[in-house]
């Protein structure tokens, strides 16, 4: 007797890629000891909190007794944190948004859901560059939707904005793209951006329906080369940004983002109707009360980049000096290298005889490539060294 439904089941089976990685790591870590594993299969975000929160928690603390000071609020957020996250958005995207074109949602997982949720006919299609977050197939499919990946220009990851403008159908719904991008770091430039906002205003002419740009940026402050991440509500009016405070932040467990609707979209009040009654109906009601507190104290900071950057550099000159060929990721926490073999399965056993862990690129839609996440102890990085050198040479004909 099944306890589960198909869909669900083959979900399982499809996403285990990181699992059985992270499975693995438990079990080698009780074995050899934690420092003796290398394991950089996991992107949790390890740089603390910036100091502030301490003092944004205390403020929040104080005020605890007051009535419904964690109450039910409106489904959309707290007026104060939902004016913070517009002021901050109305500098970065330099045009002027409305609190009211911002929600506040469980994380970006939870934006996407509710946006998902909210805009998607059955068999509607969202666009994505691969390769691409894992879990963005199952959000989509959540409500009917179906996820279709149109490769990236290999090794460097730039949108291929011709394989997009072939893929587009009437049943597009939306583009989305992820930058700083996991799993490939790189950063997508205006011109690209112009080019494919383009391509998409002139789709949505011919078919006359709302041809949505989602862009889903939690890696937006971790920017290493200060290369511009290019506002885009100026750019395309039915843009969606998704951000999110658990990289920026260090405030992944606290689940909380926003979704926020170009102030240029003529719908968007359609729209933010709409999704603050799919956050509502989804069950997650609102976004978590603490975690919108703090951010109107904390909204425009960030963890220090330099923990990161140091990391990543430390990262590159490790797979430089064992001869893997790499773009450097300029945001973000992952290096997205190329297999020295071109199954990059046989590649990741002779690492994991190393006992290091790293993620087959085909569980990001990609093969030929792997994974490998940079928010880890620098020892680790450093102490991999030798172990990815012999790795290579293994598998070398
Ligand atoms: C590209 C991308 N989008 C969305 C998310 C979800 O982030 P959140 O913790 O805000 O739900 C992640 C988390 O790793 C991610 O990498």
């Amino acid at each position: 007797m099944g306890a589960l439904a198909n869909n669900i089941k083959s979900a399982m089976t499809e996403s285990s890629w990181i699992r059985r990685m992270f499975e693995a790591g438990i079990e080698m870590k009780k074995e050899f000891g934690a420092d003796n594993v290398y394991d950089f299969s996991l992107g949790n975000p390890d740089a603390p909190p910036p100091k502030s929160v301490k003092s944004a928690l205390c403020r929040i603390a104080e005020n605890s007794a007051e009535p419904f000071a964690f109450g039910y609020m409106p489904n959309a957020g707290y007026p104060e944190s939902r004016s913070a996250v517009a002021a901050s958005l109305s500098h970065e995207q330099k045009i002027e948004v409305p609190s009211s074109h911002v929600v506040l949602t469980v994380g970006a997982a939870g934006a996407l859901n509710v946006l998902f949720r909210a805009i998607l006919e059955k068999n509607d299609e969202i666009i994505c560059p691969a390769p691409y977050f894992v879990e963005y197939k199952f959000y989509v499919i959540n409500h009917g939707g179906i996820l279709k990946p149109v490769p990236a220009k290999d090794f460097t990851f730039e949108l291929d904005v011709a394989a997009i403008e072939k893929a587009l159908t009437p049943n597009t719904r939306a583009v989305m793209i992820n930058s700083p991008n996991n799993p490939t770091g790189q950063i997508y430039s205006r011109a690209e951006l112009q080019e494919l906002t383009a391509v998409m205003q002139r789709h949505m002419e011919k078919t006359g329906r709302i041809l949505y740009l989602i862009s889903d940026e939690p890696y937006r402050a971790l920017n290493f080369e200060n290369v511009e991440v290019p506002p885009l509500f100026g750019l395309y009016p039915y843009t969606v940004i998704v951000g999110s405070y658990s990289k920026t932040l260090s405030l992944a467990g606290e689940r909380i983002g926003y979704l926020a609707v170009s102030p240029e979209m003529p719908e968007a009040m359609e729209l933010i109707n709409g999704v603050t009654m799919t956050n509502r109906i989804l069950g997650f009601v609102n976004a978590p009360a603490i975690a919108q507190k703090l951010l109107v104290d904390m909204v425009d900071e960030h963890v220090d980049v330099n923990i990161y950057r140091e990391r990543r550099d430390a990262m590159a000159k490790v797979l430089n000096d064992a001869g893997i060929k790499f773009t450097m990721p300029k945001g973000a926490l992952y290096f997205f290298p190329k297999s020295p073999t071109t199954d990059e399965t046989i590649f990741i056993d002779a690492l994991k005889k190393e006992r290091i862990l790293v993620v087959p690129g085909k569980g990001f839609g990609y093969s030929g490539y792997f994974r490998m996440a940079f928010c880890v102890p620098m020892a680790s990085i450093k102490n991999s060294a030798d172990g990815f050198k012999r790795a290579v040479k293994a598998v070398k004909p």
